[in-house]
């Protein structure tokens, strides 16, 4: 199949760090079509050669086994091309029309890794250019938008010209293995659905920890903060994905209406609940993998006094037959203890319990990164028997998927450039799903910009501000680093 692959923002960070790597390692593995072009477009004059030395230069960035040597790179090479483009000139769509149409590849991706307020600028350029017939796709990264309104105008924009089936909206959790593997972890097994629900499960913990801070991106991180940066899109992606009903089938809207229906049950937020169900935090020095690290607020490029949220804790319900009552946890941050992403469904314990002592319940951890596995607690007797009788000790069933699928595995921008080469759209996210996702944290931002408080602090190395645990804590739970 014959494609081309066109960079908007081709000199821009996100191509260089993650775009170009994720296309070499496929292009290494031999997963990206033959047939195909990467055009990279930017405001200066380059040639094709030029840009493929830009590129090869900044290769030295990346991770030494992603890259390529000397004799990899000129073949990938081959494939790379650049053009001048200013944005906001008519004419330069059109000469990228006639670049395109020369060749008339079979499909055409547009990728958009520029800034987002340039997105409905350039959507309108693309509709009038005419480079918008069913055979092109238009990728487009976050953040959407930063709040409701702005999203539905980015939205409005792209629907004015592309159509859904058109639209590829990246939440690059969806293209990890590991988040790929909860769907089959729920729809690929018989075992654990008759269990999902409030009659089995007691709560349900959902962790995205960083341990590095926010680093040299922090005017970005100060627009942005945890709720919009991790909140309204991975974690809420991951929370669809844990609580959705089995789709009809494995057609990305059979899976996208599911996952809205989730969305829509989430329990609202009202400024009452918003101080109540909600914690945010910001850190402070402290100590992280055994080195003194700054505050946020020392951090480079971050204003005076800044009460952007670098943490936020959330319990939420999803209304319906399936899990009312279940309080759903929600928790990232930066600067936390360790880098950890998982995912913990805590069972209810047995009805009667009949061993001394017998209060665990079984715990299902489904670890995103840095491993990806699947951990299973249940109880089991020692065997050591004597006067008290047989006790029980906490065993686990461990699975390894990194050693499971040693090199099966790709990466998650190289999984969703594939994705979006071959038109299949079931890790991306729809525009409904994407709206729903502020609506829900709307009155969050609403309530924190009318609390002159600000967050709380926490210092750097720690699990986040003690209100977090007292937030588990009222429900008679704790978090899973805390059992
Ligand atoms: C991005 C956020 O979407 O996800 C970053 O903007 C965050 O702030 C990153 O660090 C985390 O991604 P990953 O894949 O490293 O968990």
């Amino acid at each position: 199949m014959s494609f081309d692959l066109v960079f908007f923002g081709g000199t821009g960070d996100l191509t260089w760090r993650k775009l170009m790597p994720a296309l070499f390692q496929a292009f290494r593995h031999g997963k990206l079509p033959a047939g195909g072009r990467i055009l990279a477009v930017a405001r200066d004059e380059r040639s094709d050669e030029e840009y493929r030395q830009f590129i090869h230069e900044r290769f030295t960035e990346v991770d030494s086994n992603k890259r390529p040597s000397d004799d990899e790179f000129a073949k990938f090479a081959e494939l790379l091309h650049y053009r001048r483009m200013d944005l906001s000139k008519p004419d330069d769509y059109a000469g990228l029309k006639q670049w395109l149409d020369a060749r008339g590849a079979e499909t055409v991706v547009l990728y958009l890794a520029t800034s987002p307020h340039l997105f409905t600028g350039i959507c309108e350029q693309l509709g009038r250019a005419g480079l918008n017939a069913p055979h092109i796709r238009v990728v487009l990264e976050k953040p959407l938008g930063h709040d409701l309104a702005s999203a539905q105008e980015i939205n409005q924009a792209v629907r004015a010209v592309f159509s859904e089936q058109q639209a590829f909206r990246i939440d690059h959790y969806l293209g990890k293995p590991s988040v790929q593997n909860l769907m089959a972890l729920r729809f690929g097994n018989a075992l654990f659905e008759p269990l999902w629900n409030r009659q089995s499960i007691a709560n349900i913990q959902i962790t995205l920890a960083e341990s590095l801070g926010v680093g040299t991106r922090g005017d970005f991180y100060d627009r942005t903060g945890a709720l919009r940066d991790m909140i309204q899109n991975h974690a809420l992606q991951l929370l669809t994905m844990i609580a959705m009903e089995p789709p009809s089938s494995n057609n990305a809207d059979a899976i996208r209406d599911e996952k809205l229906k989730v969305l829509r049950s989430l329990k609202p937020f009202t400024a009452e609940s918003v101080g109540r169900d909600v914690v945010r935090g910001q850190y402070k020095a402290g100590n992280v993998d055994g080195k003194s690290v700054p505050g946020y607020l020392d951090e480079v490029k971050v204003p005076t006094g800044s009460h952007c949220e670098t943490f936020v804790a959330i319990r939420t319900e999803v209304q319906n037959w399936r899990w009312a009552g279940v309080p759903f946890y929600l928790r990232t941050g930066k600067r936390l203890a360790a880098r950890d992403a998982q995912i913990v469904v805590n069972f209810r314990p047995v009805p009667h319990p009949i061993f001394p002592g017998q209060n665990r319940a079984n715990k299902l951890v489904i670890k995103l990164q840095p491993e990806d596995g699947l951990e299973l607690q249940l109880q089991a007797a020692k065997g050591t028997g004597g006067a008290g009788g047989e006790t029980l000790s906490t065993v686990s069933l461990d699975l390894d998927f990194d050693k499971a699928f040693p090199t099966d595995r790709v990466g998650a921008y190289e999984r969703l450039l594939l994705d979006a080469i071959a038109g299949r759209l079931n890790l991306f996210v729809r525009s409904d799903e994407q709206e729903q996702a502020w609506r829900w944290v709307g009155p969050i931002l609403d309530a924190w910009a009318a609390d002159g408080d600000g967050p709380r602090g926490y210092a750097a190395g720690s699990w986040g501000p003690p209100a977090a645990s007292a937030l588990v804590a009222r429900d008679g739970f704790t978090w899973a680093e805390e059992q």
